[in-house]
């Protein structure tokens, strides 16, 4: 099923085969054992350059870039909307394009709007990374759930993955919808009515089931992904207040009693603690939230460097290039 990844752009999840997906794993895999060496740095990308172009807040995914550049000996430029001339009333094709004339070989962007990094990959030569477009699709993180599932239980294929919480708002659901059912997972959704996708009931062929309670979400899950309540996204009241969804669809260590033996517990973060879960589940030992960040690293390595050309200059990273070679004879 592997096979090599030839896109200029990863604009969302929707769009790859399973191959193409499993491809992005396994290069995040041989490049995870990078981060756990003294000296956490390959000549991988040595001469390219990466953009972080972020329009709303990030701890993890703009960190992780950065660092994920910088471990691939790339050169990293971080620009925020609030310091760029954005704040002067430059638009996002502006910028971009301004951007575009320093010959980045990669622009990670995040923006409020569905379909901004789309807008520009029809104007930039250089490789555009969606890292999260308004309640569209957030790939990078769809691809670090993966590979923390697949490290922990040995597959995606025939798992149970429950995603509990506020999926209206949710571009990591939707990625993530995506990615699980390619793979073979089935997905379990639940959450307040006022915050479900009704094109999600439409998915039941794909593996996908909306039900009416948390409980019947979680019974017998594999994996417990909850989602944050996106209250920058809500203006409306969705629900009447923080305590009520607390009580009805918060994950306590009761509620996770009803999820399979071996079960792990994941959050894209930033978490609302006490709130969407209860910081015993968060900080449990089924709790694999700081094993998600971590593979972020490794995930946003991969994708750089499959996009940045790397697979020509993997000079000093052999497991990638073995990796590469045994993709183009299978
Ligand atoms: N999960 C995630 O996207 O986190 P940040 O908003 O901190 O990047």
């Amino acid at each position: 099923m592997n096979e090599t990844f030839k896109r200029k752009d990863l604009l969302g999840i929707r769009e790859l085969s399973a191959g193409e997906i499993t491809h992005i794993l396994d290069t995040a895999e041989s490049f995870r054992d990078i981060s756990r060496r003294e000296i956490k740095k390959v000549p991988a990308l040595r001469g390219r350059t990466v953009i972080n172009l972020f329009f709303e807040p990030s701890t993890r995914t703009r960190t992780s870039f950065e660092i994920a550049a910088k471990r691939l000996s790339a050169d990293a430029i971080n620009v925020s909307a609030s310091t760029s001339s954005v704040t002067k009333g430059e638009t996002l094709l502006d910028t971009a394009r301004n951007l575009e004339a320093m010959s980045p070989d990669c622009i990670v962007i995040r923006h409020s709007s569905a379909g901004a990094p789309h807008q520009l990959a029809r104007v930039c030569r250089a490789g555009i990374i969606n890292a999260g477009d308004g309640a569209h699709e957030h790939p990078t993180q769809a691809l670090l759930d993966a590979l923390t599932i697949r490290e922990r239980k040995g597959r995606i294929s025939g798992l149970k993955v429950a995603i509990i919480g506020d999926i209206l708002h949710s571009r990591v659901a939707r990625s993530n919808i995506h990615l699980l059912t390619k793979l073979g997972a089935t997905v379990s959704l639940a959450g307040p009515g006022t915050l479900m996708r009704n094109e999600f009931s439409e998915l039941v062929e794909e593996g996908v089931i909306v039900e009416r309670r948390i409980e019947d979400a979680i019974d017998e899950a594999d994996v417990v992904m909850i989602l944050r309540i996106q209250r920058e996204r809500q203006d409306a009241a969705f629900f009447p207040s923080m305590r009520e969804y607390a009580v009805h669809y918060g994950l306590n260590l009761k509620r996770l009693e009803r999820a399979a033996s071996e079960a792990i517990v994941m959050h894209p973060g930033p978490m609302n603690r006490g709130i969407e879960i209860a910081s015993d589940v968060a900080d449990g030992t089924r709790s694999l939230i700081l094993d998600q960040v971590s593979n972020g690293l490794a995930v946003r390595m991969a994708v750089l460097y499959l996009l940045a050309g790397g697979s020509h200059t993997a000079e000093g990273n052999e497991g990638v290039q073995r990796k590469t070679e045994e993709s183009r004879t299978n």
